[in-house]
């Protein structure tokens, strides 16, 4: 079977039922990672292939950094587990208060979770418990935005905006949605789009529709990625936030890709000046070592949850994981964050970001590419879709990257590019001149 070096039964190829994979394409012909250090990862051919995603935007400060494969294995000899509910163990409050050094003033509440999926649909029940605590108990409705991605558990696919992550599941969570900000006029849009501000107004619509007295939050990604990476227009945000103040609606960014450098800067929030009500991390908090999530939250929506006359051993609110502050996510998320400020991340991020910009446009010649996006080192090109399959194009130029050493994203009509924080100039020319010839390839 080609592709499959590792000598997989059969058996073992048909057991693992692969997420968000064309398992029966994989199967034939298997792309197996084997290693990976600093922007690279070794296949099954002993080939060097560049992280061009970094993970799943997990990994911006390259794999296999000694700092956290060093605290995670000292804390697996000391204390591998540590029951959540009830006990606790000291890295989570280290942990906890580390991370809103990392946040706007103000969000300094942090609930853990195991993933992006699961700080949705936290944020989202703190979100109704919020308003039903403050005898508002009326404010159910949640809002997302059309191409959102928030995690694929029932919370997130029901504010989320593609429409094929919730095609065969039937009903979910009642939620309605902003249009996105993907606009004609601003195609090609260097940074943040110019166009599309007034995109915000669409809530006062939904607000009409709804009425403010029946809606609890609206989430959005400050910068939405997986969606197909769109950089939101120019003072959007901050119409957003203006509308939540003027109708009591908590406003949640959903910071799973954004917090933590990406965006050259601690959050998307701090990126584009607007301060939310709560932020969701994921991904970038344990470098992608751990599973990890969790949502900040204004200290008032902790405090409110505090103000309860039940007796001070019940808890106060009936949610939580078994893996909520795992000891070794915890001790990732803190040599993740040592080495955030020891490396320079985010200098590095803004440093370079200007020569990605530009490499990254260039491809706006190639056949097909219908658009190019970035902001940070976050870039999305959308390409031309064969007739009746949109998913085709992106699919084929993503294999021949692979082919020729480069691991990209493929999703939807999308390209989508993550670099490693860590990534040289040369690095980018190599990615770039690699996918014009691949996008060459596919005209
Ligand atoms: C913005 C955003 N939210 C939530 C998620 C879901 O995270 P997870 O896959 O860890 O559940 C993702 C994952 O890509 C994401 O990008």
């Amino acid at each position: 079977m080609k592709g499959n070096k590792l000598g997989l039964s059969q058996a073992q190829l048909d057991a693992y039922w692969m997420p968000f994979t064309g398992n029966r394409q994989f199967k034939r012909d298997p792309r197996m990672m084997v290693a990976a250090q600093g922007s690279y990862y070794t296949d099954a051919d002993g080939r060097k292939i560049f992280d061009g995603l970094s993970g799943l935007w997990t990994c911006g400060f390259g794999h296999n950094i000694e700092k956290i494969n060093a605290a995670i294995a000292k804390q697996a000899r000391t204390l591998d587990f540590s029951p959540s509910f009830q006990y606790g163990h000291k890295g989570a409050f280290e942990l906890a208060e580390r991370i809103t050094q990392f946040m706007p003033e103000g969000l300094n509440r942090v609930f853990f979770c195991g993933s992006g999926s699961e700080a949705t649909d936290t944020a989202l029940k703190l979100a109704r418990g919020y308003w039903r605590k403050l005898g508002r108990a009326g404010k159910t409705k949640l809002i997302g935005r059309a191409k959102g991605y928030h995690g694929v558990n029932f919370g997130g696919i029901s504010v989320g905006g593609i429409g094929g992550n919730k095609a065969i599941f039937g009903e979910s969570v009642a939620a309605d949605h902003l249009p996105h900000t993907w606009l004609p006029e601003n195609a090609f849009s260097r940074g943040l789009p110019l166009q599309g501000a007034d995109r915000a107004d669409e809530l006062l619509e939904l607000i009409a529709l709804h009425d403010a007295s029946n809606i609890a939050a609206v989430i959005v990604e400050p910068l939405a990625g997986s969606g197909g990476v769109f950089p939101p227009p120019v003072g959007y945000l901050q119409r957003l936030r203006k509308i939540c103040d003027d109708h009591d609606i908590l406003l949640i960014f959903d910071e799973v890709i954004c917090a933590f450098g990406r965006m050259g800067a601690n959050t998307g929030a701090e990126a584009f000046g607007v301060k939310p009500d709560m932020i969701n991390i994921a991904k970038q908090l344990t470098n992608g070592a751990m599973p990890m999530g969790a949502v900040i939250v204004r200290q008032d929506i902790y405090d409110c949850f505090m103000a309860t006359d039940a007796p001070d051993y019940a808890p106060e609110i009936p949610h939580g994981y078994t893996y909520s502050a795992h000891p070794l996510a915890c001790a990732a998320g803190l040599a993740s964050l040592e080495v955030l400020e020891d490396e320079n991340m985010i200098q590095r991020v803004q440093a370079i970001s200007p020569f990605f910009e530009s490499a990254v446009h260039e491809l706006g010649n190639c056949a097909n590419v219908v658009d190019v996006r970035n902001y940070g080192l976050a870039a999305g090109l959308t390409l031309q879709a064969y007739p009746g399959e949109p998913l085709r194009r992106p699919f084929e130029v993503a294999m021949s990257m692979w082919e020729k050493g480069f691991y990209v994203r493929y999703g939807g009509d999308t390209l989508q590019l993550g670099l490693p924080f860590i990534v040289e100039q040369a690095e980018i020319t190599s990615l770039v001149n690699a996918l014009a010839d691949s996008l060459a390839e596919t005209a």
